[in-house]
């Protein structure tokens, strides 16, 4: 089956991605139309497996009960090992993009290529703990580029200091691809770390604790789009 994605293209200005980990799960459409009126860019869905990390978060329904709720791209980050294994199901509950993880896949060229003849946008992530060099290879056939700011599995831990220099090299391989590719980081980002990675070379951010713990998710997505000037 053919799928459409409704992924916006980069356009130079940074963009806020809320991540629904950390929202409130039992107000969960509220808070998604909160940050959505508020100028989220998209939204992303982080799915866990307890194997490729050791937590387990969401499946398809949650996909398929957002989509309804929501006029934002989804944006369906797998933290799984095999992630081929859930393509069909998150595309069918509703997923824009599916990001998988260069240390979860076996073949990532053909896993990415597999995504795109499907009709949606490629996500690669990578851990902090992995070279850029590794993904060097890949980029000609992604839509973004994740790069970890923590290590994944849990909301609410603080952006690693040493990945300012990463995304800036991140950022020098995208351009030198001659594609407008996202370059998304996620993982502690708050006004303060959203300025450094912004600055670095950033343009798509995702944000869970910092948008979802304070109690004014909508507030709080405008006060990181006014600290980096995407609003
Ligand atoms: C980790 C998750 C988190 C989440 C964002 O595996 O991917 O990074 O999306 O969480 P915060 O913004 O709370 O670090």
């Amino acid at each position: 089956m053919k799928f459409k994605s409704r992924l916006p293209e980069p356009e130079g200005k940074t963009v806020i991605v809320p991540s629904i980990l950390s929202a409130d799960l039992a107000r969960l459409g509220e808070q998604v139309e909160a940050v959505e009126k508020a100028g989220a860019g998209w939204l992303q869905v982080d799915i866990m497996d307890g194997d490729f990390v050791p937590n387990l978060s969401f499946g398809p329904a949650v996909v398929a009960s957002l989509r309804k709720a929501t006029r934002l791209a989804l944006d369906v980050h797998l933290m799984t090992d095999r992630p081929e294994r859930f393509f069909e199901a998150f595309a069918g509950a509703g997923a824009d993009m599916l990001t998988v993880h260069l240390e979860a896949c076996r073949n990532p060229l053909a896993t990415l290529k597999r995504i795109k003849a499907m009709g949606l946008s490629a996500g690669l992530a990578v851990k902090p703990g992995t070279a850029l060099k590794k993904a060097a290879g890949l980029l000609k056939g992604i839509d973004l580029l994740l790069l970890m700011t923590v290590n994944p599995g849990f909301g609410g831990q603080n952006f690693l200091s040493g990945s300012v220099a990463k995304i800036a090299g991140a950022r020098r391989l995208l351009d030198n691809t001659g594609r407008r590719i996202w370059l998304q980081v996620d993982g502690g980002i708050n006004a303060r770390t959203a300025v450094k990675a912004s600055a670095a070379g950033a343009d798509s951010l995702v944000a869970g604790s910092a948008l979802f713990s304070g109690g004014d998710p909508a507030a709080a997505v405008k006060n990181i789009l006014k600290a980096v000037g995407g609003e």
